[in-house]
């Protein structure tokens, strides 16, 4: 178990899309159980491999409250086989894009089939704000950022503030960003 350093845009590593993976491994489960332990932490609701440093097609998603009644899924490979003409407004963020929201729309129920930990593949539905966060999440995989969707007016703002906001962080977590790229 370990929280990683997670990468803050604009960055080119979050444009970049990631590769299928063809098997699952000891070492790609380790980075699943990471990346969730990253995400509670943070905290967050979703995180994409590529937010990692990593870019493979693997995304992990819990969107409960309570510590208590934890649903975790760990997405491998997800790929949406249906969506709703029914459309969802959600007000979202990104622990890429830190203090910063907009509100974007999507489907609002999607279907979806995705390989899980154990390589068995898994076929569920999902709505609201599950349906919401992992569609943001599969987004990450084709180097889509949530300000994407939105006005370039308002994505340059926000820009702004972010590439504002890295000028200030410690140099010691650039080096920590730096080696997740190795
Ligand atoms: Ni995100």
């Amino acid at each position: 178990m370990a929280l990683l350093p997670i990468i803050v845009a604009p960055d080119p590593r979050l444009k970049l899309k990631c590769e299928a993976v063809s098997e699952v491994t000891d070492e790609l489960r380790t980075l699943m159980d990471d990346m969730l332990d990253t995400m509670y932490d943070a905290p967050g609701i979703g995180l994409a491999a590529p937010q990692v440093g990593v870019t493979k097609r693997i995304i992990v998603v819990d969107v409960t409250k309570n510590d208590n009644e934890r649903q975790p899924y760990q997405m491998i490979n997800p790929e949406i086989t249906w969506s709703s003409e029914e459309l969802l407004d959600y007000e979202e963020g990104c622990l890429s894009l830190p203090d910063q929201y907009a509100q974007v729309t999507r489907p609002e129920k999607i279907q979806l089939t995705y390989m899980d930990r154990d390589g068995k593949t898994k076929k569920i539905e999902a709505n609201g704000i599950l349906a919401t966060c992992i569609q943001h999440e599969m987004d990450h995989l084709e180097g889509i950022l949530f300000v994407d969707h939105i006005s370039k007016l308002r994505r340059d703002l926000i820009i702004r503030k972010l590439k504002k906001y890295k000028a200030q962080l410690p140099p010691d977590r650039l080096d920590k960003l730096d080696k997740v790229d190795a």
